[in-house]
């Protein structure tokens, strides 16, 4: 039997990758570009929830199928949770090396390095919303290591590790990951409901 389709509002082919692997018995997942949906999602909001809700919603509005979404911050303690929700805009241009750079540059004489990846999955199954959260804590180094994965991975060491998220497979990062633990209350809803 094929599996059914569930649309991911996004475009970063690393988070679809991260949550294939997690969903992958159970749905064929597909980015907007895989389900030819050109759109420009918004993402105006103060909060994780409500970015993540937002997206879904204008896709949902599009297709009128099950899809879901997701938001994820990088939020630093000695930064008050920043970058928060404005983790993918810190930095001009916002590029990931950009972003990195200023963070290692805010930090700098900073010896509190406690942060935490936080994710808020939307889900809209039949028309109704759902939220699942996924927190990974861990710290920042003073330096980039590793070129895997993507935007902060390089500078983040997740609690219990030796390696940045960066230096890890994509299967090593998985067993930590926000994603992954967000992804994993997706299923269990899914499978108690
Ligand atoms: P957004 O959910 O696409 O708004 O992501 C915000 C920003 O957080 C991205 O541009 C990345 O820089 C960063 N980010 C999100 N998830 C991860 C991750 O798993 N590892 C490292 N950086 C991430």
């Amino acid at each position: 039997m094929p599996l059914p389709t569930l649309i991911f509002a996004t475009n970063n082919q690393h988070k679809a990758d991260e949550i294939r692997v997690v969903l992958n018995d159970l749905f064929e997942i597909k980015t907007l570009k895989e389900a030819g949906i050109v759109i420009d999602i918004p993402e105006p909001h103060n909060s994780l929830e409500e970015n993540a809700s937002e997206k879904s919603r204008v896709i949902h509005q599009f297709t009128k199928g099950n899809c879901f979404s997701e938001d994820t911050g990088l939020e630093v303690a000695a930064l008050n949770g920043g970058p928060g929700v404005r983790s993918a805009r810190y930095a001009d241009g916002e590029n990931f090396k950009n972003n990195t750079d200023k963070l290692l540059f805010n930090l700098k004489h900073i010896s509190e390095r406690a942060a935490q990846f936080r994710t808020v999955i939307s889900l809209i199954l039949d028309g109704k919303e759902y939220q699942f959260e996924g927190i990974c804590k861990g710290r920042i180094i003073d330096e980039e290591r590793g070129t895997n994965g993507f935007g902060y991975d390089p500078v983040f060491i997740p609690d219990g590790a030796v390696k940045t998220f960066a230096e890890m497979s994509m299967e090593e990062k998985t067993e930590y990951s926000h994603r992954k633990k967000a992804t994993q209350k997706f299923i269990d809803f899914l499978q108690n409901k």
